[in-house]
């Protein structure tokens, strides 16, 4: 067993979390990638660390408490600590007005975006008391401070993280361990394909950006990795945005 610091990422298989999952790799640290998606997830795994020394994948549902659980025991068992949580792994959600938004939807994606935050928390907390200390870094969005048309559960979803970030950061700052969420706008990454395959809608979303373009997952990732390292020890309970300029309009 190295002595590397030790990071879990939810929702590693894909897009933001596969490019922290990779910036935590390349900055020297073993990875837990934890998805649903075991293909992709399992390929990440074995491209970084062929022999399973510094990386690692688990199937992980992140709404299911047992599976948040298993995801840190793997932690601990093969690298012998957790340091860093970086909770990522979320779904868009159907799109349709806060009148007419369907119940079905609304349930999954609180209980992926917001209640698997929480469980992820309760399965990690305990690990990084035990390890001295930690930083988890929450995925929340942009729309975790503004609103945005057809998307009433994923807004409500991203805004209620922002404030379980800061409960939680309260919670356990004493103990050492750091609790912040981030805000990334528009990133180019699978989930938003879809909308951004019409060129007209493209269009649109990067007119919502000042910077003219929409954001890469490695430049979450580098915030990602900042705020999970020792660099941001003074830092807790706050929300960070990555958005080209998009809440400063
Ligand atoms: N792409 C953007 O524009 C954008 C902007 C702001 C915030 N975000 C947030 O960033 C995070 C990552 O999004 P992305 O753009 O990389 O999307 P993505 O679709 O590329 O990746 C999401 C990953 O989460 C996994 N996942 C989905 N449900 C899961 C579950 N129940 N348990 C475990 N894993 C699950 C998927 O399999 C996938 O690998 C999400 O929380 C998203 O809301 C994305």
């Amino acid at each position: 067993m190295n002595h590397s610091p030790v990071a879990l990422v939810t929702g590693a298989s894909s897009g933001i979390g596969k490019a922290a999952a990779e910036a935590f790799f390349q900055n020297g640290w073993n990875v837990v990638i934890a998805d649903v998606n075991d293909a992709d997830g399992q390929a990440l795994a074995s491209a970084l660390s062929p022999d399973g020394s510094r990386a690692v994948f688990i199937h992980c549902d992140v709404s299911r408490a047992d599976h948040n659980h298993a995801a840190v025991t793997l932690a601990t068992s093969t690298f012998g600590r957790l340091d860093a949580a970086v909770n990522n792994a979320g779904i868009g959600g159907e799109l349709a007005q806060t009148a007419n938004y369907p119940i079905e939807s609304w349930n999954t994606v609180i209980a992926v975006n917001l209640t698997g935050v929480l469980l992820g928390m309760q399965a990690q907390i305990p690990a990084m008391r035990a390890s001295g200390g930690g930083s988890i870094v929450n995925i929340s969005s942009i729309l975790g401070q503004v609103g945005f048309q057809g998307a009433p559960a994923y807004v409500a979803a991203k805004h209620g993280l922002v404030g379980l970030t800061r409960a939680a950061a309260l919670d356990h700052a004493a103990e050492g361990i750091r609790v912040n969420v981030i805000g990334p706008a528009f990133i180019e990454t699978p989930m938003i394909s879809g909308v951004t395959a019409d060129p007209a809608m493209a269009a649109a979303i990067v007119a919502m950006h000042p910077i003219g373009r929409l954001g890469r997952p490695e430049e979450v990732a580098e915030l990602i990795l900042f705020l999970a390292s020792s660099k941001a020890s003074f830092m807790t309970g706050n929300y960070y945005a990555i958005d080209g300029g998009y809440l400063a309009r």
